[in-house]
């Protein structure tokens, strides 16, 4: 055995996305945001394309960009904006310091199929959250439909070709950690052939 399976079991177990409404509002400090960000980066990914990229908000960037990301909804959802939901995004930016805005750099040209490089990406975004659950920090990966609006998208400042693939939010949970959550039986979703 090289890990301890009793710890690498508990870890997985232990992953729990927690929303920025449940923060503390205690800081993350940004050598452990990096320290996520290149755990995610170890991600199996076919052909080394390493399709992640990230940029990340932090302090009064986390701030001023979930003020504007609240003013991109208003615009995205017009009439049917809601200040409730408006006022939550907002709210967001103040009690999470460290905001990763997750891209996708696919090589449409390339070798390899879209899919491919997003279940990469998904993985990137696994490990970045068991990283976080080590540290008892809660991440949230958010993929609400405003994030593709104009105004967002120009907020978010992703590279030309990359493609936004929500946002990751990293922040210390209030109080105990989320008890463990729900998963159909392995019987439900696993058919064996063995001859
Ligand atoms: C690709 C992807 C997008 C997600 N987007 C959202 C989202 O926009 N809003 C949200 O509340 N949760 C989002 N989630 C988190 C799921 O709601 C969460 O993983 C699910 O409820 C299971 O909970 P757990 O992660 O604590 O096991 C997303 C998860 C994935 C994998």
């Amino acid at each position: 055995m090289r890990h301890s399976i009793s710890d690498t079991s508990t870890l997985i177990l232990d992953r729990r996305s927690i929303s920025p409404e449940r923060f503390s509002g205690r800081r993350v400090h940004r050598e452990i945001v990096e320290q996520v960000l290149q755990h995610g980066t170890w991600a199996p990914n076919h052909g080394l394309t390493q399709p992640w990229r990230f940029h990340v908000f932090m302090d009064d960037a986390a701030t001023r960009l979930m003020g504007q990301l609240s003013s991109a909804y208003r615009a995205h959802a017009g009439e049917k904006a809601m200040e409730s939901k408006a006022e939550k995004i907002r709210a967001r930016g103040e009690r999470c310091n460290a905001i990763v805005a997750l891209g996708l750099a696919h090589d449409a040209e390339g070798r390899f199929p879209l899919w491919e490089d997003q279940a990469a990406l998904a993985a990137c975004v696994q490990n970045m959250y068991l990283m976080c659950t080590a540290h008892g920090i809660g991440g949230f990966w958010s993929t609400p439909g405003f994030l593709s609006h104009p105004e967002a998208l120009s907020v978010l400042g992703h590279e030309d070709g990359v493609h936004g693939m929500g946002l990751f939010y990293m922040g210390y949970p209030e109080g105990e950690w989320p008890a463990k959550g729900h998963r159909k039986p392995l019987e439900y979703v696993t058919r064996w052939t063995t001859e």
